[in-house]
């Protein structure tokens, strides 16, 4: 299916880049958290294929939107990690396009085991990106 097709069937969102709570840096993940401009919108809570516009400069990467469960946390995050990306963006306004759902959100008994899941995740998505743009 061509990225064009995808992109009439998936949504669009604009937000506002927020401080997180620093730990994805830890992991190897670091994630721009997002507020939505849109506070009525919601997202099914999973992680997908993304595709962002920053600066005018189109960047993919993935997108967790949960309560990060693993972390005994119960709060919505929608977070995003950008491939080959490290600059500081905190307050920047980001527009986002959500593309191929991967898997839901889950508990893991470890951070190890998440984060083996979330290098999974990366694998799943790039091919997406490899075959899909
Ligand atoms: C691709 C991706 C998938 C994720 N999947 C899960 C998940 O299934 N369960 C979970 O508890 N947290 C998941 N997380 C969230 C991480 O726990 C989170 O990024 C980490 O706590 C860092 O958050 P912080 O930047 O707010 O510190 C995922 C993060 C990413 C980037």
């Amino acid at each position: 299916m061509s990225l064009q097709k995808y992109k009439k069937i998936m949504k669009f969102f604009t937000g506002i880049v927020i401080h997180g709570e620093k730990r994805g840096k830890e992991f190897g993940f670091p994630t721009a958290n997002i507020q939505l401009d849109q506070s009525d919108t919601t997202i099914e809570p999973g992680v997908y294929a993304t595709e962002l516009i920053l600066d005018n400069e189109k960047h993919q990467g993935m997108l967790y939107v949960g309560t990060r469960p693993t972390l005994n946390l119960s709060q919505k995050s929608i977070e995003i990690h950008i491939f080959n990306f490290n600059r500081n963006i905190y307050g920047i306004q980001i527009q986002f396009f959500v593309f191929k759902k991967i898997r839901g959100d889950q508990r893991f008994n470890s951070i190890e085991e998440l984060i083996a899941q979330i290098e999974k995740d990366q694998a799943a998505i790039k091919a997406f990106f490899a075959t899909n743009s």
